[in-house]
């Protein structure tokens, strides 16, 4: 039998913006039947209110700024280390706007999730709400996955669909995601923290990995 998963789980969480799928992560983890706890939040920027939330729970926190690294695999490598530091069962990328590189997902792929605010495959990138508009879609949303090397690409864990309103901009559509994609982080992570999970090529399960054969 695969081991259990830890209890509770041990989340890092990256930021690089306000913070609130981080919050609602550490609000989520007040309650024991929830499975997880947020043991250190990074960013790559200083200034986040990302930290400023981590540092009000009294939650450790890093900024590993890719300017202060002599080229992206050095930052990449150091990022690796300072999240290892803290042993994750799982990353969470909550609005980290930073490629993950080689180094770190040697360590942390297949653990690592992140959040975009589209339906995947459509509109990956950094401007997810800005680009459906612009399309004209009708319906748009959120999608939770495991982190691959491409951008926005990875296995998908769940979707949910948001409509795009009559006179929306992008930052109305964008609340009206981050609403739905905050309970769909919250709701998933804990689950996958409490019943654990792996990859089978594009699907990701429930359940540890089993090592029968
Ligand atoms: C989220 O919509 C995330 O998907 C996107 O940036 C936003 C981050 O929001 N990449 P917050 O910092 O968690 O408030």
């Amino acid at each position: 039998m695969p081991p259990s998963p830890r209890t509770p789980a041990r989340l890092v969480v990256l930021v690089s913006g306000s913070g609130t799928n981080l919050q609602a992560l550490i609000d989520a983890s007040t309650s024991p039947d929830y499975g997880a706890e947020v043991v250190a939040v990074g960013a790559d920027r200083d200034g986040t209110g990302g930290v400023a939330r981590a540092e009000r729970h009294g939650i450790p926190t890093f900024v590993l700024p890719v300017p202060d690294f002599a080229d992206r695999a050095s930052w990449d490598a150091a990022l690796a280390e300072a999240v290892a530091a803290y042993d994750p069962d799982i990353v969470v990328l909550a609005g980290f706007m930073k490629l993950t590189g080689p180094a770190f997902l040697a360590r942390f792929g297949g653990r690592t999730l992140n959040t975009h605010p589209a339906l995947s495959p459509a509109f990956p990138g950094m401007h997810g709400p800005r680009d459906a508009l612009a399309y004209g879609v009708k319906v748009t949303g959120a999608t939770l996955f495991v982190v691959d090397e491409g951008v926005d690409t990875g296995p998908i864990v769940a979707q949910v669909a948001v409509p795009v309103l009559d006179g929306d901009d992008e930052a109305a559509l964008h609340e009206r995601i981050k609403s739905s994609e905050r309970a769909m982080l919250v709701d998933w992570v804990g689950t996958l923290a409490r019943e654990d999970f792996h990859l089978d090529d594009r699907a990701v399960r429930l359940g540890g990995e089993s090592h029968d054969h």
